[in-house]
């Protein structure tokens, strides 16, 4: 089971990027446009799969070998002093996490008493955010953390 997660988890990261690329034109180009169908097309795709993706995250972190495990046995600070180690434990948890949040304020945007273009703007905004926290916590390849592009690969 955690290996069919982790390939769900590994897969995920590619839905969430290209809904946030596709989210990100639609905010550019929603000018006043009521926030409503077109913006839940991609919006509302992403939303998931990102709050998916952090309760597969979570999971990982508490169940895996690439989370709480390397705390035991381990002080904070060597954990911090190894850049794998701070990598798992630290920025990729932390910075995913934000990500999701900007993830959820943005698609929030519909909620608020704003105007539509002003709804637009601030999704764009947290959208852009998120797409960069995102893109900076991924272990892609040829990083200390690499990990596989595709699941299992
Ligand atoms: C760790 C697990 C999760 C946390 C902490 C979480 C947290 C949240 C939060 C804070 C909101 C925003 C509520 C609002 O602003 O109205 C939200 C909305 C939502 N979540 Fe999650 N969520 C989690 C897991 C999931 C999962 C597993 C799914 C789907 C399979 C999911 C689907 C949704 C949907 C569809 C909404 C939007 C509701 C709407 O239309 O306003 N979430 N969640
Ligand atoms: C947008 C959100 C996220 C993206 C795009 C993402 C992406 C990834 C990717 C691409 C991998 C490598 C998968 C592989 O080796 O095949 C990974 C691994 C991992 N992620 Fe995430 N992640 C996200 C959120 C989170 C969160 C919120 C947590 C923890 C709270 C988390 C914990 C982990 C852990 C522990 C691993 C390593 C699991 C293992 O190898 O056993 N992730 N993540």
């Amino acid at each position: 089971m955690y290996d069919g997660l982790l390939h769900l988890h590994n897969l995920l990261r590619w839905v969430i990027l290209i809904f946030l690329l596709l989210s990100i034109f639609r905010q550019m180009t929603a000018g006043n446009d009521p926030f409503g169908k077109r913006d839940k097309a991609f919006g509302l795709p992403l939303l998931i799969a990102a709050h998916i993706q952090l309760l597969i995250g979570l999971y990982q972190y508490i169940t895996g070998s690439w989370g709480l495990k390397m705390l035991e046995g381990n002080d904070m600070s060597t954990v911090m002093k190894n850049g794998a180690m701070r990598f798992w434990v630290i920025e990729h948890p932390i910075a995913m996490l934000l990500g999701v949040i900007f993830i959820t304020i943005a698609y929030g945007q519909r909620k608020s008493r704003h105007t539509a273009r002003v709804q637009h703007k601030r999704a764009l905004i947290f959208y852009i955010l998120a797409l960069l926290v995102i893109l900076a916590a991924v272990p892609w390849p040829g990083r200390e953390v690499a990990r596989p592009i595709f699941p299992g690969m």
